[in-house]
């Protein structure tokens, strides 16, 4: 369990999913991560959650994930951080959409992010992992509240040149953290790899490098869950349940073993 006050909306045709992310369910401060979709809807909750929202953040910019972006951004002020090498769909973002789809209003990111960054926003201790594969810029959110100790205001803007945690730095448990993590990985299944950018051999090793920071303890206690998976699409698993018994993690599965 991470203790944190995730919630889920499934919106669109596309079903993706929406998060609203806060420190605990009396925490006034919020994430919304991944607005595909139904501005409207997620405003409302917004709203019945009695929330402020502190920054909108985007895993990648394929359509559904990025479509309530702008009317968001606009009604709540919270400035937008987009995967660096994706921004220009949000930039245009009609030209990247299929018929059939939106219409969508583009948004300029306030903020950028290429993975690796450290982000202080609503009282949470955001890890941003650079996770390509599904699409080229993809980025996974690694939340976990901050440290008590910690200012009450983190600050929102990236910490610069942060890379892996020191040493001496605070670093929350796997089972304590969420993982946003878009379209890396599902419920007994992987992110599509065939649309423009994608690659399979970069996903997989994406996968692993989560795996290998997120399981845990689990391989070697299966009760053992590690971190868990808040994904774009379908519902929330864990880490340690899918290394178990994903079809498509059966390579790690098998590493994982040999490593017992
Ligand atoms: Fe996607």
């Amino acid at each position: 369990m991470s203790g944190l006050d995730v919630r889920m909306f499934t919106v669109g045709p596309v079903q993706e999913n929406a998060y609203i992310v806060r420190r605990d369910a009396a925490a006034r401060r919020a994430l919304l991560v991944d607005p595909g979709e139904e501005p409207e809807r997620l405003l409302q909750a917004i709203g019945g959650l009695d929330v402020e929202i502190e920054a909108i953040l985007i895993t990648h910019c394929h359509f559904d994930h990025i479509g309530a972006v702008a009317p968001l951004a606009r009604a709540t002020g919270a400035p937008v951080y987009c995967p660096q090498i994706e921004a220009p769909l949000l930039r245009d973002i009609m030209v990247w959409t299929p018929p059939g789809f939106g219409p969508f209003q583009s948004w300029e990111p306030e903020h950028t992010l290429a993975g690796g960054e450290r982000l202080g926003l609503a009282g949470l201790d955001i890890e941003v992992l650079f996770t390509p594969g599904h699409s080229p810029g993809h980025l996974t959110y690694a939340i976990a509240p901050a440290a008590e100790d910690a200012p009450a205001d983190g600050g929102s803007a990236p910490t610069a040149g942060a890379g892996s945690p020191g040493d001496d730095e605070l670093v929350p448990a796997v089972d304590a953290v969420a993982l946003l993590s878009g379209d890396v990985l599902f419920q007994g299944s992987v992110g599509r790899t065939d649309l423009p950018g994608g690659d399979g051999a970069v996903l997989a090793r994406s996968i692993a490098e989560l795996v290998r920071r997120f399981a845990g303890e689990t391989t070697i206690y299966p009760g053992g869950q590690g971190a868990t998976i808040y994904p774009g699409h379908m519902g929330v698993t864990t880490v340690g349940r899918e290394l178990q018994t994903n079809p498509f993690l059966a390579d790690l599965r098998e590493s994982a073993a040999v490593g017992r």
